[in-house]
């Protein structure tokens, strides 16, 4: 099988991991405060505070941000952690839905929804592509409404050659395996504002200024040495792995760009996308599978397809018994989730993988095209 996925740790990451192991200094030692310095200026931010995931590097953004009740508007079609974030931290979601081409929050759609009850947008760049959030950041300003970035797929996209996170407020990252960047389990918080640095820095741990003063309400969500290690070599490497997702990316279009029964990402001009996911759809109209039998397909083959996601947020069934929702809303949403399908584009693969994975789509694809 051709995984979705490949972490691989390098010699350095193994020493550096025993030398925390022999150290005995296991959690927020000198190595996380290292990546978290190292972070930051990869993003161009004044600051960056280590989390223990993705999920808890988007709570705790908002923990510094919103009261109880606040309105947060999320897309409909993304990760789940992206709302559920909103949910632990007690606001209110409003979901928005989605761009049909970049599967992106719909400008349109949000300056429908936008209201002033809305405290903050949560802008999540989807697969590894920018969100419009120059359009997104202008609504926000009218509305006195914080943009906030889930870049958990998207470390290092830019738009224009400037990094996302010097385009919203706060962003948040994951260093899942799956991830560009990796540490095992993990999350970082960046941004230029000092408030938002300090109060996220004492709820991830118990709102503890120093010795057992608790001046706020927290939770423990640090972040280990061990995956700091991981995750500061990582990070060493990470232009160079972006950049070979980039190119595996380009050569999975020219391959495939032929098919009229495919529908391949699309990038706006001017922006970076780093490729987190190779995602694109298949058009129903011209083939006898449906998404599911498509994905099966390609794994009778050997290509580990999965589908990101199967279902818009609004329908998972947790959410459908929390509100209640016109799905025709979410129109795009819908339409998205059932014909989108994921291929592996990850840095590791090899030219002769990368021509198999596009030689397998090419084959279901035209043993299964209707005319
Ligand atoms: C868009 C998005 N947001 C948030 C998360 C949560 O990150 P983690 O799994 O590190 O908690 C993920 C994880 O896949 C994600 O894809």
């Amino acid at each position: 099988m051709i995984n979705i996925a490949k972490v691989i740790i390098d010699d350095e990451t193994i020493k550096e991991v025993v030398e925390v192991l022999k150290s005995g200094h296991l959690v927020e030692g000198k190595v996380t405060r290292k990546f978290e310095e190292s972070f930051a200026k990869w993003v161009n931010c004044k600051f960056a505070y280590s989390t223990s995931s993705g999920s808890t590097a988007l709570l705790l953004a908002l923990l510094s941000l919103i009261k109880k009740d606040d309105e947060v508007i999320v897309p409909s079609f993304t990760h789940i952690s992206t709302a559920n974030s909103v949910i632990y931290a007690r606001g209110r979601v409003k979901f928005v839905d989605i761009d049909q081409e970049t599967y992106n929050l719909s400008v349109e759609d949000l300056k429908l929804k936008i209201s002033r009850n809305t405290k903050a947008i949560i802008a999540v760049h989807l697969f590894g592509l920018p969100a419009n959030l120059k359009e997104i950041g202008k609504i926000a300003e009218d509305y006195n409404a914080i943009v906030i970035s889930d870049a958990a797929q998207a470390h290092g996209a830019k738009i224009d050659g400037v990094n996302i996170a010097n385009l919203s407020h706060l962003s948040c990252y994951s260093f899942y395996p799956t991830k560009n960047i990796v540490a095992g389990e993990g999350g970082m918080v960046a941004c230029d504002c000092e408030d938002c640095y300090r109060k996220g820095l004492l709820i991830k741990n118990h709102g503890d200024k120093g010795r057992y003063e608790h001046v706020d309400l927290g939770f423990n969500f640090r972040l280990n040495d061990i995956a700091s290690a991981i995750g500061f070599n990582y990070l060493k490497k990470a232009d160079e792995l972006i950049s070979r997702r980039i190119q595996n990316a380009k050569f999975l279009i020219s391959k495939l760009e032929k098919l009229e029964t495919l529908i391949l990402p699309k990038v706006p001009k001017g922006y970076t996308h780093v490729y987190n996911q190779f995602s694109l759809r298949i058009n129903k109209e011209l083939l006898k599978v449906d998404r599911d039998g498509f994905v099966q397909e390609l794994r009778k083959r050997g290509i580990d397809a999965r589908v990101h996601y199967p279902l818009p947020i609004p329908l998972q069934p947790i959410y459908k018994s929390l509100h209640s929702l016109d799905e025709s809303s979410i129109k795009v949403s819908k339409e998205v989730s059932s014909t989108i399908l994921s291929l592996p584009v990850h840095p590791y693969l090899t030219q002769e993988e990368l021509s198999i994975i596009a030689n397998k789509v090419e084959e279901v694809s035209k043993e299964f095209q209707k005319f």
